[in-house]
């Protein structure tokens, strides 16, 4: 822009480069223009006039050409023109910035204005900009048709980068709309200023290559990417995949083979290509010979030949002949083949022919104004053009061309790929489309195996995220103060599963189903309970090598039941002693195997009578040797009261105590197989509950008392004469007895879910044999090994002394 300080005339806007694509458009309206007019049957005997401005797609220059539109003609301006009608419609403006300028200038007027290329949604509010029409599908279409693209190669971590103008802040506002709540998150948004600045273009650089986004939607045209991709080209960053809004989607200025390495693999939406047949022939006829005063079509020379053919001193160029041919090569001005921004003028042209044509036709008192009036065809008005333009409706090559109340035209959208051409350089391949009239979830069709991406891998799709998804078997852990794309994998706990890759939760197992190693599934619970295993059987081996030991002293006792040792020490007792000992050691096989309610039953109630018996027994021996040695005088009272009839007596009644304790266990609340999944979570532990915990330790208890009133008799009787005493074995069995037993009490209590049973079965195991052998060895011994000690002499201790 020239300074403006209003001290002189202001010099006019001086236009940097030269878009030849925007020149397509421009000779595409005229073509149109051209075409009408030659036509017998649209506007007959009506010739359209038109005038061409260049904005420079700046929105300043596109004010001053409304404003001179609206001033009307200057003396510079051609007398073809004079006397002709006042201007009806503007066909434009291409960007949206510019167009809501200029759609601002005319509303006063009631000039109607129809754009071919400003899709900015910002146009839908009819109150604003009354007069607007389009041929463009409205860019709310097209953010979601991105957002469903992201969403579909599942690009959660994205960069945005735009122009400085309404196009783009719309467009991201839209897409930041459209994303929200859904997967995708934003990495960064960054914006090229409109007084392009290098400086400024390297640190959206820098950002771009530290970010882990991959995938960057533009929004942007050509004008203002291709100095920002000439520097992004020198910074040599690559893996980047763009994805392309409809402004730069299909600009041919960025098909040359030096930009493939750089942006091969672009995806985009552009919008619905068209056919025009007359288009490629009329293109060519523009030459500088044709139009020896034309600056644009010298400019058009210098920028596709790089030579000029009106040699200026303004210019430094070198000159050529202005004969050289317009080839297909010359794809940023020939390109068209499948014109698509050529084909929206090419509409626009027709729409304002066809409106103007029903105005044309209208009957009076049949109209559509005031009074049934119509338009009067020597004076027409903008706004009664508007009207028709509102109304229009026609067929163009196959397709229904109308305005809907806000002025937008169908959303349909081609999804363009850019692959490499066979000469190197990029070619836009359709690869799907989009089709905003489908309902929801259909609108987005993607041929997903003709894609090519960028060239480094160019079949696989781009990663572009910022953790990694979660492997089934955990779950996302959302980092403090970060977007939701941005998260840890955590394992899930044992006992929960997560079995899909980014599960936000992991779920728990049904009951009685644990989670497997991976966390990936639920499987049944492994039971366990003491089986015949590397536990279960030591125990069994050895309780039945106890057993036979006991059985086998009980036939050693028996066979020599005639000698002095086996008689001085009341055999009667000693064989009951024997045969709770193998009940007891038989006892702890009911420990082992799978718990039922039977064996629940009798695990505790059978180990605690055989015990009580087996007790009962050594203290009745207790007493009877206490009471032996006792009694001072022979034939003193004492003995007569503990007779083998009072022994068995005492025996019994102590038993028969444990028994009703027993019974009244059994019946009032018995031990039952349970289901013990406390313990270890992961394992169904099978085991006994014992029902009654007080009838439990009642049970122990009174094994406990007897043990401790059998201990204390014979520690009275320890010290008793005799080679031979009992007592002082008693003693130490019982010493033995409550060791193991006050051992058991902790260890029975800590121990984990199974074991407390085989605990509880190596405490009687070990407490039997501990009485087995302090009662019994010393016998054995002299019995078996020292006969000759064997005699009634000799263990009272009155042989030679
Ligand atoms: N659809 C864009 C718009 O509405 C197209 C466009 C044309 C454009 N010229 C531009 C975008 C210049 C940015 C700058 O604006």
């Amino acid at each position: 822009m020239p300074d403006q300080n209003y001290t002189y005339t202001p010099p006019p806007v001086k236009c940097n480069g030269f878009d030849p694509r925007a020149f397509r458009w421009v000779q595409t309206m005229r073509l149109a223009v051209e075409e009408i007019n030659e036509s017998t049957e649209l506007l007959p005997n009506h010739t359209l006039g038109y005038k061409i401005f260049d904005s420079c797609a700046y929105p300043l220059t596109g004010q001053r050409a409304a404003l001179a539109v609206l001033n009307g003609l200057s003396e510079a301006d051609s007398p073809m023109c004079s006397g002709a009608s006042p201007m009806l419609a503007v066909i434009g403006e291409s960007g949206s910035a510019q167009s809501i300028v200029v759609s601002r200038l005319l509303r006063p007027f009631r000039i109607p204005m129809i754009s071919y290329f400003s899709s900015c949604a910002c146009f839908t509010d009819r109150r604003k900009y009354p007069t607007f029409f389009r041929v463009i599908p409205n860019d709310d279409y097209q953010v979601k048709a991105i957002a469903q693209l992201l969403l579909h190669f599942n690009w959660t971590w994205v960069g945005l980068i735009r122009g400085d103008h309404e196009y783009g802040r719309f467009a991201v506002q839209g897409l930041l709309r459209e994303l929200q709540g859904s997967s995708v998150c934003v990495a960064y948004q960054e914006m090229i200023p409109l007084l392009y600045n290098t400086q400024r273009a390297l640190e959206i650089m820098q950002v771009m290559r530290r970010s882990l986004a991959k995938v960057v939607v533009v929004f942007s045209a050509e004008g203002e990417m291709t100095p920002f991709l000439r520097d992004y080209m020198k910074q040599n960053i690559t893996g980047i995949q763009w994805v392309a809004s409809e402004a730069w989607v299909t600009a041919s200025v960025f098909t040359g083979r030096e930009f493939y390495p750089y942006l091969g693999g672009t995806i985009g939406f552009g919008i619905r290509k068209g056919h025009i047949a007359q288009l490629g022939d009329y293109l060519q006829t523009v030459s500088p010979q044709r139009y020896p005063d034309n600056v644009l079509v010298g400019e058009l020379w210098e920028a596709l030949y790089g030579c000029s053919p009106f040699p200026s001193s303004a210019n430094h160029f070198p000159v050529c002949s202005g004969q050289e041919d317009l080839l297909k090569q010359h794809s940023a001005y020939m390109n068209t083949s499948s014109p698509r921004v050529a084909y929206n003028v090419y509409k626009a042209v027709y729409a304002v022919a066809h409106s103007l044509h029903n105005l044309l036709l209208c009957q009076s008192g049949n109209g559509p104004f005031e009074n049934d009036s119509c338009a009067q065809s020597n004076n027409i008005l903008p706004w009664q053009l508007q009207y028709y333009l509102q109304e229009v409706k026609f067929n163009m090559a196959g397709e229904e061309v109308n305005f809907d109340l806000k002025g937008d035209s169908v959303p349909y959208y081609d999804i363009i790929n850019w692959q490499r051409g066979t000469t190197g350089s990029i070619e836009f391949v359709n690869v799907g489309l989009f089709d905003g009239t489908k309902p929801g979830g259909e609108e987005l069709v993607i041929q997903e195996e003709r894609m090519m991406w960028n060239r480094i891998v160019p079949v696989k799709v781009p990663v572009s995220v910022c953790s990694p998804s979660c492997p089934p078997g955990s779950r996302k852990a959302v980092r403090r103060g970060e977007p939701v794309c941005c998260f840890d994998c955590v394992p899930c706990d044992s006992g929960k599963i997560s079995n899909q890759t980014n599960s936000v939760e992991c779920i728990f197992c049904p009951e009685d189903w644990w989670s497997n190693q991976d966390r990936t599934s639920c499987i049944p619970k492994k039971v366990e309970f003491l089986a015949y295993d590397a536990l279960g059987i030591p125990l069994t081996v050895i309780s039945v090598v106890g057993a036979s030991l006991t059985v086998g002293v009980f036939v050693v006792f028996f066979h020599h039941r005639s000698t002095a040792v086996v008689r001085v020490n009341n055999s009667e007792l000693s064989f009951f002693i024997l045969f709770a000992l193998t009940l007891c050691f038989l006892c702890s096989l009911v420990f082992i195997g799978e718990p039922t309610v039977w064996s629940c039953m009798l695990r505790h109630t059978a180990f605690s009578i055989t015990f009580s018996l087996c007790i009962s027994c050594i203290l009745g021996k207790t007493l009877v040797v206490l009471a032996a040695f006792t009694a001072t005088r022979p034939g003193d009272n004492i003995m007569k009261w503990l007779g083998p009839k009072q022994q068995r007596a005492i025996i019994f009644s102590c038993t028969l105590v444990q028994v009703v304790i027993c019974a009244a266990w059994l019946i009032d609340a018995p031990p039952y197989p349970s289901r013990n999944t406390k313990y270890e979570r992961s394992k169904i532990i099978l085991e006994c509950s014992v029902g009654s915990s007080l009838a439990f330790w009642c049970v122990l208890g009174y094994i406990g008392l007897q043990a401790c009133l059998c201990f204390v008799l014979a520690f009275l009787a320890r010290k008793l004469p005799g080679n031979f005493n009992e007592a002082k074995y008693i003693t130490f069995s019982m010493l033995i007895f409550s060791a193991v037993w006050l051992a058991f009490v902790p260890a029975y209590l800590s121990a984990p879910g199974n074991y407390a049973g085989a605990v509880e079965s190596f405490a009687i195991l070990a407490s039997s044999f501990g009485l087995l052998f302090c009662l019994f060895a010393p016998k054995c011994y002299i019995i078996l090994l020292k006969p000759e000690k064997n005699t009634k002499q000799h263990l009272m201790g009155k042989e030679k002394r």
